[in-house]
């Protein structure tokens, strides 16, 4: 039932492609169209302010979510763990909308997150991956992920089917407020669409991955950095191997290095580095190059992941991974692959049980 795999998660991950075109099919038809939809054009042409709240995975799922909302939509964007957002009185009303983000429907904090919104009268759409579970059953409209069901603890194919969804959304609100003309959605679907088949091929890093796993399995502690989207996918990469591995693991935002955690640096100590595109964004991939120069120059171990053809960083990787060139945007549905395997890797060295590591619960239903 595993799939030849020693654990659930492997199989899971292996599953991003299918759950990725699970969550999109349908969704496309003249416009982009939701699931169970209980609020009106109108509704969604008068959001003024967007609050996305989950916990965990779910949350860099939304924090990703705010780069590609605010770009499409011009609508602000705040993203807020569950467990925050409701003890520090959000300004909320009619025009703003609260996207929940939870797989299992379930999250205490998330769901208490969505009930505070509808006292203040805020539309709430929830993200979920399980069918008629409490959040969507509280919320005005719901937009379904379909990963199929996840066995290890840990969140993967549900972290980029949220992603999808969350994109969804976003395309949704901009065909509503007209900030994107109907072709262009189309197109930006058409990209989504691209998307099962570029996980495929991203898993092709799983061996190398194994590799890399090896070397680190007994390093004191691990960096993850990244800019733009790649910063939600540097914390997601720390919180995994925190997770799996039980090893000391941060993310960072690259641009903080100077203020600060750059003194971590020493010797030997591995930093991963998600790389923006060299296309995409030029200038931002040069500032990410310098960054690790400097982290290499102090003796850390650099662990890099970029597109294919990348050669401006070559020289300073220590490691490199590549996966496939895709949009900016869209470009943490591939990064995340390599460290969710890193982080389940480190973990099986280490002897540890991945699908089911210490004191976590799939879903947590206390606050
Ligand atoms: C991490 C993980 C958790 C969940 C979080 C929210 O791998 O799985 O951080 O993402 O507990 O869960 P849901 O999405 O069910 O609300």
């Amino acid at each position: 039932e595993k799939g030849g795999h020693d654990y659930f998660m492997l199989k899971e991950i292996e599953e991003q492609p299918e759950a990725l075109a699970n969550t999109l099919r349908g969704h496309f038809s003249g416009g982009v169209v939701l699931d169970e939809q209980r609020l009106s054009e109108q509704d969604l042409r008068d959001v003024n302010k967007v609050f996305v709240v989950a916990c965990g995975t779910a949350y860099h799922a939304g924090l990703l979510a705010k780069y590609a909302i605010e770009h499409w939509c011009r609508v602000p964007v705040e993203v807020e763990l569950a467990s925050e957002f409701r003890y520090r009185d959000p300004v909320l009303g009619r025009d703003t909308l609260v996207v929940a983000i939870s797989q299992s429907g379930e999250t205490a904090d998330t769901l208490e997150a969505v009930r505070h919104a509808r006292t203040q009268h805020a539309r709430v759409l929830a993200i979920s991956n399980t069918n008629g579970s409490q959040i969507p059953r509280e919320s005005d409209a719901v937009l379904y992920t379909h990963a199929g069901p996840e066995i290890g603890v840990a969140a993967t194919k549900t972290f980029l089917a949220q992603i999808a969804a969350s994109y969804l959304v976003g395309l949704a609100l901009a065909q509503a407020r007209g900030t994107k003309y109907p072709d262009e959605i189309e197109h930006d679907f058409g990209e989504l669409e691209a998307m099962p088949e570029a996980v495929r091929s991203t898993l092709s890093v799983v061996e190398q991955t194994r590799g890399l796993a090896e070397r680190l399995c007994s390093a004191k502690a691990v960096l993850f950095l990244g800019r733009h989207v790649g910063y939600p996918v540097a914390l997601e990469g720390a919180l995994k191997l925190k997770e799996l591995a039980y090893m000391h693991a941060e993310g960072f935002a690259a641009g903080e290095l100077k203020h600060g955690p750059i003194a971590l640096i020493e010797n030997d100590l591995p930093v991963v580095v998600t790389m923006p595109s060299l296309k995409g964004h030029p200038q931002l991939h040069a500032k990410l190059v310098s960054n690790i120069r400097e982290i290499q120059a102090r003796g850390a171990h650099t662990v890099v992941i970029t597109e294919e053809g990348d050669d401006a960083v070559r020289p300073f990787a220590d490691e490199l991974i590549e996966v496939p060139v895709v949009p900016t945007l869209l470009q943490p549905l591939v990064t995340t692959v390599p460290l969710q395997v890193l982080a389940a890797e480190v973990a099986r060295n280490r002897g540890f049980d991945v699908d089911k590591p210490r004191n976590l619960a799939k879903s947590v239903t206390v606050e």
